[in-house]
């Protein structure tokens, strides 16, 4: 495993872009696996403003992304496409349709999650996969369980998971209770995974990521097992792995 500590906040979103710009230059048909909430988005912004001077171009890239809530509509401004293309794709100059989040509004979510799944395998998995990382554990919406469930599912958000993103709703009770995420199996698959983390408040969940044991319980320690795993934090959210 590979690991940049970073200063803050900004230097860890410019070291991010960095290794992401640095895939799209060396593969511009590469296959980008994204995340969203609140860690990615300073990276996202920095991609933006290097692809706009014409230093790279996502063109031909394609990107799948980890979750989306159910229930959500694309054009609901919690959901996460809507989050996508506020903060990065209408940014770049991708094309929509090699754009792909979840259908949190499918008739039939299981079928959806299946769909996903083909689409995620057919593409032949993300070159690059960027993770973010929750308070306890999580990856995607892979909540900790007591086993890594592989395919993309419907989960049952955790308590701690709804308090947590009800910053962005106008209350807790209005924070989707379920969402379709991407499974272990495909993060796992990706070639590079890069988990991006920054806050003191983030301490505790990244030791517990990469120094505990691996456990579905801590969802996220299963990248002690990746081959080409990066960690990307600022201090703060580093100072417990020294
Ligand atoms: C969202 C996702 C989640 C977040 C995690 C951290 O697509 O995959 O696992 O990465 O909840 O969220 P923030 O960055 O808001 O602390």
């Amino acid at each position: 495993m590979r690991i940049y500590q970073e200063s803050d906040y900004e230097a860890m979103s410019r070291r991010a872009a960095n290794l992401i710009s640095a895939e799209v230059i060396r593969n511009p048909a590469c296959v980008l696996g994204l995340a969203t909430g609140s860690t990615p988005v300073g990276t996202y912004k920095q991609l933006a403003v290097w692809s706009q001077k014409g230093d790279f171009s996502f063109k031909e890239v394609t990107t799948v992304n980890l979750d989306e809530y159910k229930g959500l509509a694309p054009t609901h401004d919690q959901s996460y496409r809507y989050f996508m293309q506020a903060n990065f794709f209408d940014h770049i100059d991708i094309d929509a349709a090699k754009t792909h989040i979840p259908d949190g509004l499918a008739a039939d979510p299981g079928a959806e999650c299946a769909r996903y799944d083909e689409l995620i395998r057919s593409l032949g998995y993300a070159d690059l996969q960027l993770l973010g990382l929750g308070h306890n554990g999580h990856i995607g919406f892979n909540e900790p369980c007591d086993n890594f469930v592989k395919a993309t599912h419907v989960i049952d958000l955790a308590e701690s998971t709804i308090a947590a993103n009800a910053r962005f709703f106008s209350s807790a009770d209005d924070v989707p209770r379920q969402a379709l995420t991407m499974g272990i199996g495909c993060i796992m698959a990706a070639r590079r995974v890069l988990l991006i983390a920054s806050g003191a408040d983030k301490a505790d969940a990244v030791y517990n990521a990469f120094c505990g044991p691996i456990t579905p319980f801590c969802p996220a320690s299963i990248l002690q097992l990746h081959n080409d795993m990066v960690l990307v934090g600022d201090k703060a959210a580093l100072s417990k792995l020294v």
